[in-house]
């Protein structure tokens, strides 16, 4: 049967430690695998703005032996004329797997209903688990392991980076601390579905509003955007409800004192971070930047063997 990405709990304990191995594998050696050779196209399509995951996906794609198709949404007919599963059964006649970057879940959801080749969620408003690939991949380079880590995230409650680190950090055996005001919190679903995996996993959850409490004595500490794309509009109210939780030197200095400090960019320094963290001796973003390229191309490797 096909396997999608559109969630991080798509991914079993077992089969995401499994990619990140394989990551591992790929960074040592970059151009050593080549199962796209042909070369098969990739259909990469932005409903959003991207940098980093326009360029790793193309790059990726690029150094597996195949060929990236880049489609924004704008000039396509997805999103107007057409419907995801309509789209899907077109694309899976000349492409081998699809990757999206879009607003609703239900689209990709859609989407990967129906079509035979692999659908891989490049962001929603509700998840990047690509991005925790890399995540994952920065802090088990740094740090050794995953399990039995406590990461906390300090900020908008409701990102699509919270929910994914919710079931990514659970499915890894971590313990996800996320700090957040009460009107940003993450969707009690999520958290319920990251309990549950925790409790097989030996992670574990905790949810509070007191930034504090989620940094202290943390092995990683991140955070992201509190403007995240589509909620431009409400800006201000977020800079106002959102400003006590930025990641200071002085919280940061309540973590533990070789922790990490993540963010998936782009940032807006002063906000959810100040410029001596986010630029500071702690933080490992760029490795964090470059492994969205290993984690994806492992990513991709995983999902054409199992396709
Ligand atoms: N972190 C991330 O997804 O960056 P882009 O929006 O630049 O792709
Ligand atoms: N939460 C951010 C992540 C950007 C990579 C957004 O959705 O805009």
């Amino acid at each position: 049967m096909t396997r999608h990405l559109l969630r991080d709990d798509d991914l079993s304990p077992a089969e995401q430690a499994e990619i990140l191995d394989l990551a591992v594998q790929v960074k040592a050696d970059r151009w050593g695998r080549r199962p796209l050779e042909g070369p098969q196209t990739v259909a990469v399509i932005f409903d959003k703005s991207s940098t980093r995951t326009r360029v790793s996906f193309a790059v990726g794609i690029a150094d597996l032996g195949g060929s990236p198709l880049i489609i924004s949404t704008a000039n396509s007919q997805l999103g107007g004329k057409e419907t995801p599963s309509d789209t899907a059964r077109v694309l899976e006649r000349m492409v081998s797997a699809i990757v999206w970057r879009t607003y609703g879940q239900a689209g990709l959801e859609e989407m990967a209903a129906g079509t035979t080749v692999p659908v891989v969620n490049a962001l929603s408003d509700d998840f990047h688990p690509c991005q925790l690939l890399a995540d994952l991949l920065t802090i088990r380079e740094h740090k050794g392991r995953l399990a039995g880590l406590t990461v906390a995230f300090v900020g908008d409650g409701a990102d699509n980076m919270v929910h994914s680190y919710l079931l990514a950090g659970a499915t890894a055996g971590m313990h996800v601390r996320i700090g957040f005001p009460t009107e940003y919190a993450p969707y009690p679903r999520v958290v319920a579905d990251a309990e549950r995996i925790a409790g097989t996993t030996g992670g574990s959850v905790r949810l509070t509003n007191d930034p504090a409490e989620a940094i202290a004595g943390a092995d990683v500490v991140v955070t992201d955007t509190w403007v995240s794309m589509g909620r431009e509009d409400e800006k201000a109210v977020r800079i106002e409800a959102l400003s006590p939780y930025q990641v200071t030197p002085e919280l940061m200095a309540t973590a533990a004192a070789d922790a990490l400090f993540l963010h998936c960019l782009p940032a807006d320094r002063g906000y959810e971070v100040a410029p001596e963290v986010i630029d500071g001796p702690q933080s490992v973003i760029w490795d964090e930047a470059e492994n969205r390229l290993h984690a994806q191309k492992a990513l991709l490797i995983w999902l054409l063997e199992h396709a």
